[in-house]
């Protein structure tokens, strides 16, 4: 049975920091974050919105879009890495907010659970809940999978300038219009490792930022040689003398911590597979330099991290393989679209991979390009550590979705933070009730209880 996104909605909240100003106000050069991370703005939650509230934004969006009434949804997950609970799920609360306007007891039998894993997890949660589709468990009803997180960093850590919020909401189901997953290929790679985490009780992470960044280019290659194999054992995909999976595939949508890092990712997948074959001579011609390889290939991160030699070697090699035209025509037809919506938004965690396929489909259909039929191949990370590789494929009723997406204004107005704004935020010195923006036709958060008996008890508002 097939299984896929039938359609996306998103909720972004609508103050922003400039990262100019950010990187001015932090004695950075503004050119590190706007090209060198590409950032524009970074999304910041007001003072009455939490990850709970944004989900529930994000479903209410996609259900009155699609005139879904709540007996029509089997099953309500929510993937997050910005739990207010640790016990309590996430998806509760933001039943107890559509409740609010479908009616007492209106999803009494929509099953769901929160999932975690850093970013990975709404992966994981799309993947379970297609197989409870294809398994014929659905009996007629959709699933929605809401991927919703608040990526908040130390103030002055080098984090802070890859911070953003939101949330993305996926209605799936067995006739989706949008992209139906390929079956049988999705692949996996997991490993325990501490390169970002955030303890028990602790507002932000701990990170081990270049150690994350190449943990993550490591574990998609592992999780991608599996989709290979299983891509060719299955004939999902046939190669014919001198070509890569990557040939077959249309469009990338890689996690996205920050922009940049998608054309990262392309860069250490493309030299791994293009590596074998004939056209690489060519390619590294146009380098001027050999590719350098480590000291020690099979050792450990952080005995690469600390060959400088190599590391330097590395990075000039990445950045004038970057360069090439044969990069360059690949990096502009299958990725560069899906990155446009992270540079104006930031992190979004679990979200930031769909936050990218709705960039691919929304900046590729305004190209005029017919997107019927493409393959769309996903790279999804989550750190601690785990990846995994699927594939899509878009659907002929794709259009009457895509000709309205338009992600400015579905975010509609946005007010420009001040520094002092946005550290008041950040450091929580406002409450609910001294929120900058009025609520409009969204939940907001409008009290956390503070007595012994109800710790942590969470009120949320409609305001029309
Ligand atoms: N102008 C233009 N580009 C500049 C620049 C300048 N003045 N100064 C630096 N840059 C470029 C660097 O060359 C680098 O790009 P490259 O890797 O393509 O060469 C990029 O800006 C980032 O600089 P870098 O020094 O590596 O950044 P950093 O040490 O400040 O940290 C992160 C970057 C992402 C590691 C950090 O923000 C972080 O820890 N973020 C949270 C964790 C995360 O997102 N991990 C990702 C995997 S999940």
């Amino acid at each position: 049975m097939a299984a896929g996104i039938d359609d996306i909605a998103l909720y972004i909240p609508r103050l922003f920091v400039d990262s100019a100003d950010f990187a001015r106000a932090r004695g950075l050069d503004p050119a590190k974050l706007k090209t060198g991370l590409g950032i524009s703005k970074m999304a910041i939650v007001d003072a009455n919105q939490d990850p709970a509230c944004l989900a529930a934004n994000a479903c209410l969006k996609l259900m009155q879009k699609n005139k879904i009434a709540p007996k029509d949804i089997g099953r309500l997950y929510v993937a997050t890495e910005s739990a207010l609970d640790e016990s309590k799920a996430l998806n509760s609360y933001v039943i107890g907010m559509l409740e609010q306007v479908y009616g007492t007891d209106s999803f009494e039998h929509c099953g769901g659970i929160e999932c975690k894993f850093a970013c990975v997890s709404g992966s994981y949660a799309l993947y379970d809940n297609c197989n409870w589709i294809r398994a014929g468990e659905a009996e007629g009803k959709s699933a929605i999978v809401v991927v919703s997180d608040i990526a908040k960093y130390d103030l002055g850590s080098a984090g802070e300038y890859t911070q953003g919020a939101g949330s993305i909401a996926m209605l799936l189901n067995d006739s989706p219009r949008l992209l139906q997953f390929d079956s049988k290929v999705t692949s996996t790679s997991i490993k325990n490792e501490y390169d970002f985490y955030r303890p028990f009780g602790k507002e932000t992470p701990i990170v081990h930022g270049q150690y994350s960044n190449l943990l993550y280019l490591i574990q998609v290659k592992k999780a991608f040689e599996s989709y290979k194999k299983k891509a060719l054992e299955s004939k999902l995909i046939k190669l014919k003398e001198g070509e890569t999976i990557l040939d077959h595939i249309d469009y990338l949508c890689m996690h996205l911590p920050y922009s940049t890092m998608g054309k990262k990712a392309l860069a250490y997948l493309l030299r791994r597979e293009w590596r074998h074959l004939p056209r690489w001579k060519q390619i590294v011609e146009q380098t001027g330099m050999d590719e350098p390889a480590p000291r020690n290939p099979r050792g450990t991160i952080e005995s690469i991290l600390a060959d400088d030699e190599y590391m330097g070697k590395d990075h000039e090699f990445t950045r004038l393989f970057t360069k090439t035209k044969e990069f360059q025509q690949f990096y502009d037809d299958k990725l560069a679209s899906s990155l446009v919506a992270s540079a104006m938004i930031g992190n979004l965690y679990t979200a930031s991979l769909y936050l990218g396929l709705r960039s691919c489909l929304e900046f590729e259909f305004q190209k005029g390009v017919d997107l019927e039929g493409k393959r769309i191949g996903f790279g999804s990370y989550g750190s601690g550590s785990s990846a995994m590789v699927f594939s899509g494929v878009i659907q002929p009723a794709y259009r009457e979705l895509v000709k309205d997406m338009n992600i400015e204004a579905e975010i509609g107005q946005r007010r420009k933070l001040s520094l002092e704004e946005y550290e008041e935020i950040h450091e929580n010195r406002r409450g609910p009730h001294q929120s900058l923006l009025e609520a409009k036709k969204e939940f907001v958060l409008v009290n956390v209880e503070k007595s012994p008996e109800s710790r942590g008890e969470r009120k949320y508002a409609f305001y029309d």
